[in-house]
């Protein structure tokens, strides 16, 4: 059984955490990666947060290429994503220009559960287990946003 569990996560912390285990990577093949990150963009587009995404076909392409290859360097897969950005590649930094409270991180997180429980059947749980946990806490570092502010994509969203 994955325990897909949340706990909050209070701006500006960055929690320690743990890389994901290679079997994850290794179940799935980077075939079955890539088909992972495409099912997870379906859920996000039909999410609370999808307007934080593009809608054009190709620059989904793009990010679906650029967010799929990072993942898998994550889990042990090959490391030409970073080395593409010089080795100096910031996660918090990237993710700057949004707005990010917990709240859009709980959404994100929804769309990653409903994704790893469709692959329980063809990956060891624990590797689906310690996939989560990473996403997890080290999504805790990307939050930027206090939750009861309005963001300017919230603004964006009512006009
Ligand atoms: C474990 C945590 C996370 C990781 C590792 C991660 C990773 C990434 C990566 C690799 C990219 C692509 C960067 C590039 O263009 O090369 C990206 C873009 C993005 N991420 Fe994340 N992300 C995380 C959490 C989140 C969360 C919680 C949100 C909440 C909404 C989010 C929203 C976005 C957005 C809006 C983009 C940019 C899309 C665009 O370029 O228009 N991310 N992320």
């Amino acid at each position: 059984m994955v325990n897909y569990k949340i706990t909050s996560a209070k701006m500006g912390e960055r929690p320690e955490f743990k890389i994901p285990n290679k079997g994850f990577l290794e179940a799935l093949k980077p075939e079955g990666f890539m088909e992972l990150i495409h099912n997870f963009y379906e859920e996000l587009l039909e999410s609370e947060i999808a307007y934080f995404f593009p809608t054009e076909d190709d620059e989904l392409a793009l990010i679906k290429k650029r967010n799929g290859a990072y993942f898998m360097m994550i889990c042990g897969g090959d490391d030409r994503y970073i080395s593409k950005h010089n080795g100096d590649f910031d996660q918090v930094k990237t993710h700057k220009p949004f707005s990010i409270p917990d709240k859009a991180r709980t959404e994100w997180l929804g769309c990653w559960k409903i994704v790893l429980q469709q692959i329980e059947d063809k990956v060891p749980h624990e590797d689906i287990q310690s996939y989560w946990n990473w996403l997890e806490v080290f999504s805790k570092h990307i939050v930027n946003y206090e939750n009861d502010r309005d963001t300017i994509e919230d603004k964006a969203k009512v006009n």
